[in-house]
């Protein structure tokens, strides 16, 4: 399997430290020293997740020579969809996928890597050709704009990779975790309104709360496994941390990103980060902070890239790859 293609999409409008400091009581300083994040994109009323989504997989599909009638499957790894039957095949239609099976994949800030590998059974297996893994998030609509906690952290945003059968597997080595013990760290929880229907009968209304999270205990948990689950998926992969060209993490948190780096002694100019101008945008950070990377010519053909997602579910998984073909 190899990665021969990528793309990115996200909202025009920013939102500094700065102006977010007139919504919640916080400050620049505050947020740039604890997180790294300096803006965020925000998607408006009038944008989708699918408008997002679709245009970065266009330019994935472009970048890798395809057409989109060439595409056997699309995943879509989001915790925010346009519709909770699956949003897939509305980026199915926008794309004029035809041939195209099309679905959602939910493991909140690992979703990439969980699609990633998903992904890669079906191109081991021969099953697929010419997959499109799309990572999109817009958590600015699921965020308590009165809690100065989380909001500061999220941002929105999409990106998104094709891959296909390749005469080597550059899918080197991956590790996939989940504790559902730890779950309620971290929620964006269905909440039951009470209705009664008859006398006897009662259905609870669905809504869903927003973005809860215990942010000491997210931290303790990413800066303990994160380390750990990239040293299985290189254990897997036959490598060790010198021979990673790059360390693409799930841009959570500038702070994280540098702990996990120190602790597997990989230097700070292997690792990615497009925290400052996107901050936190979920199943999206890491395909978007590759894209980047890629179209700016530093992530070359052959470049050994570590990459892992960590977060609500709690859920967290590595996958070492080899960028191009
Ligand atoms: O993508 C999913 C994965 N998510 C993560 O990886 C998040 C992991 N957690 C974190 O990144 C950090 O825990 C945060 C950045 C969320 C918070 O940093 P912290 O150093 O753990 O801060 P804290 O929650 O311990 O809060 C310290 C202080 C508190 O004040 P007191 O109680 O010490 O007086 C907070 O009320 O900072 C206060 N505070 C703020 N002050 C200004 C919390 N949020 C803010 C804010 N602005 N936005």
């Amino acid at each position: 399997m190899a990665m021969t293609g990528c793309g990115s999409a996200a909202p025009a409008v920013s939102l500094s430290n700065e102006e977010l400091s007139q919504v919640v009581e916080t400050s620049d300083e505050w947020i740039a020293s604890r997180t790294g994040i300096r803006s965020r994109r925000l998607a408006s009323a009038n944008e989708s997740l699918v408008g997002f989504a679709t245009e970065a997989a266009r330019e994935a599909i472009a970048m890798a020579n395809l057409d989109p009638t060439d595409i056997d499957l699309i995943l879509l790894a989001t915790s925010t969809p346009e519709d909770l039957f699956g949003t897939a095949c509305q980026i199915q239609a926008q794309l004029g996928a035809t041939r195209a099976v099309a679905f959602d994949l939910t493991a909140a800030c690992s979703g990439f890597v969980f699609g990633l590998v998903t992904a890669a059974q079906f191109i081991r297996t021969g099953v697929y050709k010419n997959v499109v893994l799309i990572g999109a998030d817009v958590l600015s609509r699921w965020v308590d704009w009165e809690d100065r906690r989380t909001c500061v952290l999220f941002g929105d945003g999409a990106g998104a990779v094709v891959l296909q059968p390749d005469d080597r597997d550059r899918l080197l080595g991956f590790a996939l975790r989940s504790d559902g013990t730890q779950n309620s760290y971290l929620n964006l929880a269905y909440r039951a309104e009470h209705v009664a229907l008859t006398d006897k009968v009662a259905i609870g209304r669905g809504t869903f709360a927003p973005i809860t999270m215990n942010g000491q205990e997210v931290y303790r948990f990413a800066a303990r496994r994160v380390p750990e689950i990239i040293e299985k998926a290189l254990f897997h992969a036959e490598l060790t941390a010198n021979d990673v060209d790059w360390l693409l993490l799930h841009q959570a948190n500038q702070r994280i990103l540098d702990a996990v780096a120190q602790r597997l002694k990989i230097p700070p100019e292997k690792v990615i980060s497009n925290l400052a101008e996107f901050g936190n945008t979920s199943a999206a950070s890491i395909p978007l902070a590759l894209d980047a990377e890629v179209r700016q010519g530093r992530m070359k053909s052959g470049d050994i890239v570590a990459s892992a997602g960590f977060g609500a579910g709690l859920s967290w998984g590595a996958a070492i790859f080899e960028w191009g073909c």
